[in-house]
């Protein structure tokens, strides 16, 4: 949410940062903009929308300069315009400032600096902590390097919030100031050149060296050097990792959208989450990662899970999933509700944070909570290197490699994979056979074949889009492990075509959605052939009896389904609990192709962002 990118080096820098937000736009696209030196002072252009609109004002009124910070935001204090974007300046016009994350107690500071004769052209929140900086600095009187860094510090130590910072000084035409808490900032370490970003995806095309900073971390960047230090004045850990990265992983190729091409990587980036992690020996999953031996996970008696968005979906499979294989207990929290809670936690219970990103505000809150109560804490994280992924006690990467369209496909099915070799695991150490525990194997092997087969109806799944793409309201129904399936499938509609569209339980829809059902309202059913397909066609006739249009996705060879649905989309079959896997994927295609043919513009959706580090 928001992205960050800086630079200082020998190269000119307007280029680099505008083609590094470009990689970033996906985490916010209300507006962007930046700061560069140039003739011993500093410049700024920002504009409202996207970042080409941004890269227009440049072309118009360019600016010169090997030293810049730059922005895209996504909106949280004041609205998407031209005076909010960032970079944002202090009072003196001497210092810009990029910022990611919410400052809390802006508003009394504030009123502060209000009293005190500053005045502020924006309305956010990120404006009055450049003021602060700026005020810093000025009552220090070192206009220097150091000046700047304690001027930062200072103000930090006085600001209630998240951030991710890059500051810029007229002072200082050698250095760039960062830090964060709550908000991702990475350094990318070049040869006579550096970056600071929120996001690896931002510099990775120049470096593959990169230092995680840690929240409270503050640096120093420098052309030849970097310098990190804590806000507490305390030694800092740095530590360089090498970022793997496939450049190729994050290019659309021969796709019109992110989304579909992430869409058709499935069966592809399931086979990556399952990898060499079969023990075929023992009917059971190697998930070395979990840093847990088996007594360990054995007793544990209790599971919560907790996530946000589409990761709460694949949690819910989860639940499923882990319950039926292994009769271990499950809950799953909304990670935004369970950090305020205080709900009794057994000693004997772990904890699953599941997160693409693994940066996401809500779930990281909840996974400190959750440690610093004592309980372990394990990450599904996909991204390598993330927060969550560093402060976790263990886990497992989804490797689904980068997902960039703000709508989660690829990550959601890699997600729900490796909860089912969690679910397989647990199984083994509990009640599953080891015969059970190769059948289940077998079929999770088989399914990125099916889900290709599934792929291939694309065309066909269009066509059926088409007959529903003007309905205002869409229902979406299942049971047992489809009905999160059906809670993540209205998901996709809403978020990417801005189709109202509600998920239920198939049959709870008689307690109130059923009043929505007309001629006009669509209900998408997901009705495989599994232990109560019969339960789920009687909820399907009972739509159709108040004249609704049905869309059904079913087992293939399920001849009857066709006469309960206006239209049927198959997917292959395979075991109860693994359904999702398949159910899901027509759903994406139909979200997808339904928003391509309203003209959405699919993979950055109104409001929305990739990342959300704000809570
Ligand atoms: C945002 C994204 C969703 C994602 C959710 C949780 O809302 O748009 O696609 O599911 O955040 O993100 P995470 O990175 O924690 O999975």
């Amino acid at each position: 949410m928001c992205g960050i990118v800086a630079y200082i080096g020998a190269r000119p820098a307007a280029p680099l940062l505008v083609e590094g937000l470009r990689r970033l736009e996906y985490r916010g696209y209300d507006s962007a903009g930046l700061s560069l030196f140039s003739d011993g002072a500093i410049h700024t252009r920002k504009k409202v929308g996207r970042i080409d609109a941004l890269a227009a004002l440049l072309r118009e009124k360019p600016i010169t300069g090997v030293v810049g910070i730059s922005h895209t935001r996504w909106a949280t204090h004041g609205a998407p315009s031209d005076a909010n974007s960032h970079p944002h300046l202090d009072a003196s016009g001497k210092i810009a400032l990029v910022h990611n994350g919410v400052i809390e107690n802006y508003q009394s500071l504030k009123d502060d600096l209000l009293r005190e004769g500053h005045v502020f052209a924006s309305a956010t929140d990120t404006e009055v902590l450049a003021h602060l900086i700026g005020k810093a600095y000025a009552a220090n009187g070192r206009p220097d390097e150091r000046g700047l860094l304690d001027a930062v510090r200072e103000a930090l130590r006085r600001v209630v919030g998240t951030y991710g910072i890059a500051v810029l000084c007229e002072d200082c035409p050698g250095a760039i100031v960062g830090a964060r808490r709550g908000s991702p900032l990475v350094v990318g370490v070049g040869k006579g050149e550096n970056f600071l970003s929120s996001d690896v995806n931002a510099i990775v095309a120049h470096t593959r060296d990169a230092v995680y900073l840690s929240d409270n971390d503050m640096v120093m960047l420098k052309t030849d050097d970097f310098q990190v230090e804590r806000l507490d004045e305390r030694e800092a850990k740095v530590q360089i990792s090498r970022i793997e990265h496939d450049a190729r992983a994050s290019e659309k190729g021969e796709f019109p959208h992110y989304m579909l091409k992430e869409i058709f990587e499935q069966p592809q980036t399931m086979l990556n989450a399952m990898r060499g992690r079969f023990n075929r020996d023992e009917a059971s999953a190697a998930l070395g990662g979990l840093n847990m031996t088996n007594a360990e996970l054995r007793a544990m008696d209790r599971i919560i899970m907790t996530a946000c968005g589409t990761s709460w979906h694949a949690a819910l499979v989860g639940d499923y999933l882990i319950e039926e294989v292994s009769r271990v207990p499950c809950e799953v929290e909304y990670a935004s509700e369970f950090r305020y809670r205080n709900p009794p936690i057994d000693k004997n219970t772990l904890i699953l944070a599941i997160t693409q990103s693994g940066e996401t505000a809500d779930t990281l809150a909840a996974m400190r909570e959750a440690k610093r109560k004592g309980h372990k804490a394990l990450g599904i994280c996909n991204v390598v290197g993330s927060t969550i992924a560093r402060e976790s006690d263990g886990g497992v990467y989804v490797r689904a490699g980068p997902e960039i369209g703000v709508a989660s496909t690829k990550a959601f099915t890699s997600q729900v994979t490796v909860l089912a070799l969690i679910a397989l695991h647990l199984g083994r150490l509990h009640h599953l056979s080891a015969i059970q525990g190769a059948r289940f194997i077998e079929e999770l092997e088989a399914i990125p074949e099916k889900i290709a087969q599934i792929l291939k109806q694309s065309d066909a799944i269009r066509t059926i889009a088409a007959r529903y793409k003007d309905a205002r309201d869409f229902l979406y129904l299942g049971r047992q492990a489809n009905y999160p399936v059906a809670l993540e499938g209205a998901l996709k509609l809403k978020e990417i075509s801005y189709i109202h569209a509600e998920g239920y339980p198939a049959a709870e829809m008689k307690h109130g959605p059923i009043a929505l059902v007309d001629e006009q309202t669509p209900s998408v059913f997901i009705c495989p052939r599994d232990a109560i397909h019969e339960k789920t066609l009687s909820n399907m006739e009972e739509v159709r009896a108040r004249r609704g249009r049905l869309i059904a996705i079913a087992t293939e060879a399920d001849e009857e389904i066709r006469r309960h649905a206006d239209d049927v989309i198959c997917v292959p079959a395979t075991i109860d609990p693994l359904y999702p896997l398949l159910t899901n994927i027509p759903l994406q295609l139909l979200a997808y192709h339904i928003a391509v043919l309203l003209g959405r513009d699919v993979d950055k959706p109104r409001n929305l962002a990739k990342s959300v580090t704000v809570e």
